[in-house]
């Protein structure tokens, strides 16, 4: 077996034994509690599925690195070597209020270059998951390549923070687009929002701050779909720091940034 196959094939196990301790733990009360501000929310459950998969990790391979979102893994300052980014519950909000729209998150990075992605929605037991240049899958079935949409026939995700006046982008900037798409759309979960971008329900996820460990999983996905995963100036994601992110399906990426984001006359 070749080794991103062998690593492939134990990060789908890791997966779907995360997933059953995760659902086994809707009968248990969760310990919820805050991080940087009292909407930020951490639960026992992601603290300990994160370090579920970097015991796992380390003892099959000792010397990659793990980054994730609740700080078991290593200090993480350069991509080098293999280094696997990981999110243990993306959406801690929905699984906390609605036991569901959450996922697990996992990009297996080598020399910073995207090789296998995950998104796993525990509870509809849906893998998206991709190996970089082998195509990408919904469980079994393998999904198309992605096809350019015009916007006005586009349903594009964002969170009505970024059309509301908020410190990171003037509110202003998105009207125009929610003004032209078919519809919006919001889920609470970027590593969703990501999947369902790379199977074409939505057109576009445009965010203004996602880290890592939120989209490096569907960027491996979105990208082995022809899709585009940069910053609003369409620059490429450095995976170190947070940043904003704007995923889409080629061409109408072209089309947004410049028309929107970048808002260039003709
Ligand atoms: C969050 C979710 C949410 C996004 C936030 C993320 P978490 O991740 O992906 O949709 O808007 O920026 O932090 O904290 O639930 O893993
Ligand atoms: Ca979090
Ligand atoms: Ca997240
Ligand atoms: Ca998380």
């Amino acid at each position: 077996m070749s080794q991103w196959k062998e690593i492939d094939a134990n990060a789908k196990k890791w997966l779907k034994e995360a997933g059953e301790s995760i659902k086994a733990s809707f009968e248990n009360k969760l310990s919820v509690t805050t991080k940087s501000n009292p909407n930020d929310l951490v639960t026992n459950i992601d603290k300990e599925t994160e370090q579920y998969f970097i015991q796992q990790i380390k003892n099959s391979y000792p010397d990659h690195r793990v980054f994730g979102e609740e700080g078991f893994g290593d200090e993480i300052e350069t991509l080098d070597g293999i280094v696997w980014i990981i999110d243990p519950i993306d959406g801690t909000m929905n699984f906390i209020h609605q036991q569901r729209n959450f996922a697990i998150s996992i990009g297996v990075y080598k020399n910073g270059k995207g090789k296998l992605g995950y998104i796993y929605d525990v509870v509809l037991d849906e893998l998206y998951h991709a190996e970089a240049g082998s195509g990408a899958f919904l469980n079994d079935a393998a999904i198309p390549k992605l096809e350019k949409t015009p916007v006005s026939k586009a349903i594009v995700s964002l969170n009505a923070t970024w059309v509301t006046p908020n410190k990171r982008i003037d509110h202003q900037t998105l009207t125009p687009l929610v003004k032209d798409v078919r519809g919006t759309r919001s889920y609470g979960s970027a590593a969703l929002e990501l999947a369902y971008v790379a199977t074409g329900r939505l057109d576009a996820y445009i965010t203004m701050r996602l880290s890592p460990w939120d989209y490096a999983g569907g960027k491996v996905i979105v990208e082995e779909l022809g899709g585009k995963v940069t910053n609003l100036e369409g620059e490429e994601l450095d995976l170190i720091n947070p940043s904003p992110v704007f995923a889409c399906k080629p061409g109408l990426h072209e089309e947004i940034l410049h028309k929107y984001l970048l808002n260039e006359k003709k």
